[in-house]
């Protein structure tokens, strides 16, 4: 779809990855983009298109009462998540694990629910969900985050099938290290933000199903066929 003249819907929208999205989207001409935060007062209201929604997605009555005040969306971005480097065999592993299946696969499926039937409405529009390498690669130490985004990969799936009557375009990001607050800690390359932001958009623009937006990322889908001992790095 044109995401030109197109009413979003970012999750996570006051930092990082999500920010960088909202920006993308008001540079190609967005009509309005509702920015989804926990805390409302901290997105960047420095464009009159930019509409501040209180939002967590872990919160099912948040997810309703913003779905209730945005009902002319077209396109969802799924872009809300943490991550806890922590093994699930460490002590707090599966505590860990529960939170980061909640954030990164059940708050996109609560808000992709709740905005479907606006969808529809509004011609199918779109859904990306912000995924990563590691839904199919698993580091021990990242092992909680890997399979929570392995979830949201199978939950992004669940997805396209469900809503491709409606005409739904259901686009799943795969990528690895972005320099956001996420991965302050980590000393590795890193991508811009705002260059996988354009990515999305293009992606989005294409109709396409799948973005592997860096080399890590298709390699590592690549490998997927062979030897399952390399997906632990
Ligand atoms: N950074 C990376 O290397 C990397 C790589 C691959 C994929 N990703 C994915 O990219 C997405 C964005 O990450 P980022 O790097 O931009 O991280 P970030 O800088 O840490 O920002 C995370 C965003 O998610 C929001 N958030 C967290 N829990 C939430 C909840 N329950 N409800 C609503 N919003 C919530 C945060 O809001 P608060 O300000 O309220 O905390 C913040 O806006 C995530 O899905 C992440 O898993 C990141």
């Amino acid at each position: 779809m044109d995401t030109k003249n197109s009413v979003a819907l970012v999750t996570g929208a006051n930092r990082g990855l999500g920010q960088a999205i909202v920006q993308e989207l008001l540079s190609r001409g967005a009509a309005k983009v509702y920015a989804g935060a926990r805390d409302p007062r901290s997105v960047d209201t420095t464009d009159a298109r930019v509409v501040p929604l209180r939002l967590d997605v872990t919160d099912p009555d948040s997810v309703t009462a913003a779905a209730a005040a945005a009902p002319d969306v077209d396109l969802v971005v799924n872009n809300a998540g943490i991550a806890e480097t922590m093994s699930v065999f460490a002590a707090d592993g599966v505590e860990a694990l529960r939170r980061q299946l909640e954030t990164n696969a059940v708050g996109p499926l609560l808000v992709t629910r709740a905005f479907a039937s606006t969808l529809a409405a509004h011609g199918g529009g779109a859904v990306v969900n912000i995924l990563s390498v590691l839904s199919w690669f698993t580091p021990p130490s990242w092992s909680s985050y890997a399979v929570s985004k392995a979830a949201a990969w199978s939950v992004t799936n669940a997805t396209r099938g469900e809503l491709k009557a409606q005409g739904t375009q259901v686009l799943g990001v795969h990528v690895g290290f972005l320099d956001t607050d996420m991965t302050a800690h980590v000393d590795s390359p890193k991508i811009d933000p705002a260059v996988l932001a354009a990515q999305v958009l293009d992606a989005v623009a294409a109709g396409a199903d799948e973005l592997l937006a860096d080399e890590l990322s298709r390699g590592v889908k690549a490998g997927l066929s062979g030897d399952v001992a390399a997906l632990n790095g």
